[in-house]
């Protein structure tokens, strides 16, 4: 542990510059205008695994952004981590919201502003530096992996292909991932569940083409107008789901399960503080730990129709769209909800409209293991860095790749996150605490020790 200090204090000012210097290329997966930058990037990447002592490092070409691969085979009798990250961002719009611009770093407060700068740069990046610190100090205790994708904000639709050709080349013993929150540094935390995720997009046709809402306005059905209603007839009374069919595979928790959940410290009035809501929402009967831990949810994530332009213009559109995401747990299955949810929707349509239903990206849900030997070294190396022993939480976002991890390698994943629910991902003004930057490199280290020591039996 001194050891391990030591390396990170003598390095410390290093170890921000190198990641300010990840955080300045523009990595957003999203857009193809940012093709090179995000090729720059998988460059940059690769040549920090090679700095920090890996072997075998390759940029893997697949059919959109590349993987950067890496490893470090010190002996084939002990166990191996795979460590899985994703050096692509969301789109940094709408800018004019951010205080300081997304792609140069700014530390404000001891925090680091900067899109990427939690999810998932910052994160992953405290792991190149957790491996060049035991290769410098000689204290890699595991094989170690590396596979750090480009297209995890876009729905990693080409890392299954190279996951399946490269099977022996990813075999580990664990898949460790640091892409997920904390409860907060007063409260380490574990994540062990993660959504699953059905992604689909819905247009509503009209007219055959825009009208003068006074020459026809009354007259003629206003796509805008039904997609609302359509929309809000998804959820009922209670804000349970409306799609038949849509609960029938969730499995309930058990009472022990709902305490266990419950009892993680959660201050309801600070939630809504931070989020300037008078109050909170949600399905009936379940807490907010559960309505985003163990509940399916569905969601606006944007809407169009008609005019939007500046001033006004007497419209009534052709067409009205929407991007409506519904996110999943335990037991249901992406591709089944998308396809009642396609049906549902086209079956409320009135006759007055057609329905156009699409899907993009899915994802399946996981729970992972608080029983493995895994799991026992991340919750001795938070005990030991933290001072205290982390709480297992579920996690109301999606990371695809966990679960078919498990099913195409057979390995299960630790979601060791250090990032905050706070730190405004996908948001404005995303930010990493240097903090918890430099806690993350002191904790891996002593996770690959433990995972070592405990794998021995
Ligand atoms: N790192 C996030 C997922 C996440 C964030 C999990 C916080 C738990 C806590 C990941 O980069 C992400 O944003 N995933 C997407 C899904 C993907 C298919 C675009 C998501 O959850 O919306
Ligand atoms: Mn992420
Ligand atoms: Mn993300």
């Amino acid at each position: 542990m001194q050891q391990i200090k030591k390396y990170i204090e003598e390095n410390k000012q290093r170890f921000l510059e190198e990641l300010f210097e990840l955080l300045r290329f523009p990595s957003v997966s999203a857009d193809p205008k940012y093709k090179d930058d995000v090729l720059k990037t998988a460059d940059f990447v690769a040549a920090k695994l090679k700095e920090a002592g890996a072997d075998q490092v390759e940029i893997c070409e697949t059919a959109g952004y590349p993987i950067v691969y890496g490893e470090k085979i010190i002996d084939p009798s002990l166990p191996t981590v795979l460590i899985y990250g994703h050096y692509d961002v969301q789109p940094a719009d709408p800018l004019e919201l951010w205080k300081t611009p997304p792609f140069e770093p700014t530390v404000r407060d001891g925090k680091i502003y900067a899109r990427g700068a939690c999810d998932d740069k910052g994160q992953f990046y405290m792991h190149v530096k957790a491996f060049e610190l035991m290769m410098k100090t000689n204290t890699l205790a595991c094989n170690v992996k590396f596979m750090i994708e480009g297209e995890e904000e876009v729905g990693s639709a080409n890392l299954g292909i190279f996951v399946n050709a490269n099977i022996e080349r990813l075999k580990a013993d664990v898949v460790l991932i640091s892409d997920t929150s904390m409860i907060s540094m007063e409260n380490p935390s574990i994540e062990t569940g993660l959504r699953g995720l059905a992604y689909m997009e819905v247009e509503v046709v009209g007219p055959n083409r825009d009208l003068h809402s006074g020459v026809y306005g009354g007259a003629v059905a206003n796509p805008a107008t039904i997609l609302c209603k359509m929309i809000a007839s998804l959820h009922d009374e209670n804000n349970h789901i409306t799609i038949p069919a849509f609960y029938d595979k969730v499995i309930e928790l058990t009472a022990d399960e709902k305490r266990a959940l419950n009892s993680a410290p959660f201050d309801l009035e600070e939630y809504k503080t931070d989020l300037d809501i008078a109050a909170e929402w949600g399905e009936k009967g379940y807490s907010t730990l559960e309505r985003t831990g163990t509940r399916p949810t569905l969601e606006v994530n944007g809407m169009w129709s008609g005019y939007i332009g500046e001033g006004a213009k007497t419209v009534l559109p052709s067409k009205a769209n929407a991007k409506i995401s519904m996110r999943l747990v335990p037991n249901q299955s992406s591709d089944e909800i998308a396809e009642i949810f396609t049906r549902h929707f086209k079956s409320i349509a009135p006759a007055n409209v057609k329905v156009k239903v699409t899907a993009h990206h899915g994802g399946e849900p996981v729970v992972t293991p608080t029983d493995s030997t895994a799991y026992r070294a991340a919750e001795k190396a938070i005990l030991d860095s933290f001072g205290k022993a982390p709480i297992p939480t579920r996690g109301g976002g999606s990371i695809p790749i966990v679960a078919l991890f498990e099913s195409a390698l057979g390995i299960k994943s630790v979601l060791f996150g250090f990032g905050l629910d706070s730190d405004s991902l996908h948001s404005p003004n995303e930010k990493y605490d240097i903090y918890n930057y430099y806690k993350g490199i002191e904790t891996l280290p002593l996770f690959h020790k433990y995972f070592a020591e405990l794998s021995k039996g």
